[in-house]
């Protein structure tokens, strides 16, 4: 006899199998919220590239406006810093300070006519030459300027005046450079086999427009040594870039930022830190900084950093160029290098082309403009976990950015205030999960 065929649905099958929840990767690390298949949700990439299960700990967050992007990263950080993990943020809306407050840390200010330079020069050291180095941030900075891409010639007159001004005085900074640029030494044309007026002319557009971070509108920024006393020690580094939003300098300064910070990341102090840049788009929508970007990015896993880009379309990062562009292909390669993708609600109109960039299934696809605030889909080593991003008691105050529309954080709801490490804040959950150490792990 043929016996009627049996339908059920999740909501049955969770009765049918009580106290069976998606364990995810296990308890390391911090707890981040509640799986929608029922278990407590934890998360921690420098553990899961120990673990092998990711081969970077970057990640890409991407989410439609309010949906909780930044409240996400920033409560990771929060939780992180019981496992000693640090964090640098380049914050362009100057929405951290909530948070580096808690932390008792204040955050560096950038903003023309203030007090604070730094010199993305930092790392040039002598050569100037190569990955990170000063003549490749130079010549990154001059194409976003002059819309182009530098010549071989101007790129060795480049390398050429970052050399020479290491040696004559260190530390080399942009005036310096711009000061060899426009007047090259016999020295350095003879090594070019040229003469002196040859390199001049050779450097002299791209002394032209980096002459902008000197006497331009981001002039005391960037045009001499850093200010001293600034504290990357910090458990956290707060670059608020908020003087500066919504301006054509904005993909410059962070840029420039993301050297300096860059800079320090190469002595490799063997702490684990997070570098987070929020509203990225503003990078990746030059070619030349998105290039930074992702070399920095492939640099950077070798400093046990776990670099977090924060953007708001997965179409976004398409959009920085046309389909099959140089720009759209850094800007994909940036989500392929992301092996943990946390995904929040995308418009219905976008959901097919995000899916196939964040390379969902359909099911995956479904979901995306179905997801209220606070819940994400999470692309961890290639397995998928729906969460619930839980804020708890007086986290929603570190996190809040809707302070301008009214509205008072609630009460906690999960309960459980601990102190935190860092003892001016507040600790929302169990702050040492089984096997945590403060200090960072091995690799
Ligand atoms: N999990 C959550 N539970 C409750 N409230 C949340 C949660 N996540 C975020 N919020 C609240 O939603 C508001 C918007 O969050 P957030 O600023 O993180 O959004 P966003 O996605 O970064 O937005 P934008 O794209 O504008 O930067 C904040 O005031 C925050 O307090
Ligand atoms: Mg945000």
């Amino acid at each position: 006899m043929k016996l009627p065929r049996h339908v059920a649905t999740t909501a049955q099958l969770a009765a049918a199998h009580p106290f069976w929840g998606e364990p995810g990767y296990g308890r390391t690390g911090s707890y981040m919220g509640q799986d929608l298949f029922g278990a407590p949700f934890w998360f921690d990439p420098f553990q899961l590239y120990a673990a092998g299960v990711v081969t970077s700990p970057n990640m890409a967050v991407v989410g439609q406006i309010g949906r909780g992007k930044s409240a996400m990263v920033k409560s990771l950080l929060w939780r992180q810093a019981v496992l000693g993990r640090q964090g640098w943020v380049l914050d362009p809306k100057g929405e951290y300070g909530a948070l580096a407050a808690a932390w008792g840390v204040r955050p560096i200010r950038i903003a023309p006519g203030g007090q604070v330079r730094l010199n993305p020069l930092d790392a040039a050291g002598g050569s100037g030459a190569g990955p990170g180095g000063g003549a490749d941030l130079l010549c990154s900075l001059a194409e976003v300027t002059m819309r182009r891409s530098v010549t071989p010639r101007e790129r060795a007159a480049v390398v050429a005046a970052v050399t020479m001004a290491a040696r004559e005085q260190p530390p080399t900074t942009v005036p310096a450079v711009v000061d060899q640029l426009m007047r090259p030494t016999q020295f350095s044309a003879s090594a070019l086999s040229t003469d002196v007026r040859a390199l001049a002319e050779d450097g002299r557009d791209v002394a032209l427009e980096l002459r902008r971070l000197v006497n331009g509108d981001l002039a005391g920024l960037f045009d001499g040594p850093t200010t001293p006393g600034l504290d990357l020690d910090a458990p956290l580094v707060v670059l608020d870039l908020s003087p500066l939003y919504g301006s054509k300098g904005l993909g410059v300064l962070m840029t420039c930022a993301l050297a300096w910070m860059g800079a320090r990341l190469m002595t490799g102090d063997g702490v684990k830190r997070y570098v987070v840049v929020d509203e990225a788009w503003a990078l990746l929508s030059e070619l030349t900084t998105a290039r930074w970007l992702q070399a920095s990015w492939k640099l950077s896993r070798a400093w046990g950093v776990s670099n977090v880009v924060v953007v708001h379309r997965a179409t976004d990062l398409a959009a920085v160029g046309p389909r099959g562009s140089q720009v759209a292909g850094l800007a994909e390669g940036l989500l392929l290098d992301s092996e943990t993708k946390v995904i929040f609600a995308q418009p219905a109109s976008e959901a097919r082309r995000a899916a196939s960039l964040l390379d969902l299934g359909s099911s995956e696809e479904s979901l995306l403009p179905r997801l209220g605030r606070g819940l994400a889909l999470w692309k961890v080593g290639g397995r998928s976990f729906l969460v619930r991003h839980r804020l708890g008691g007086e986290e929603r105050a570190l996190v809040d950015t809707d302070a301008a529309m009214g509205q008072v954080p609630r009460a906690t709801e999960t309960g459980g205030v601990a102190a935190h490490p860092r003892g001016t804040g507040f600790w929302p959950l169990r702050p040492v999960t089984a096997g945590a150490s403060s200090r960072p792990e091995a690799r």
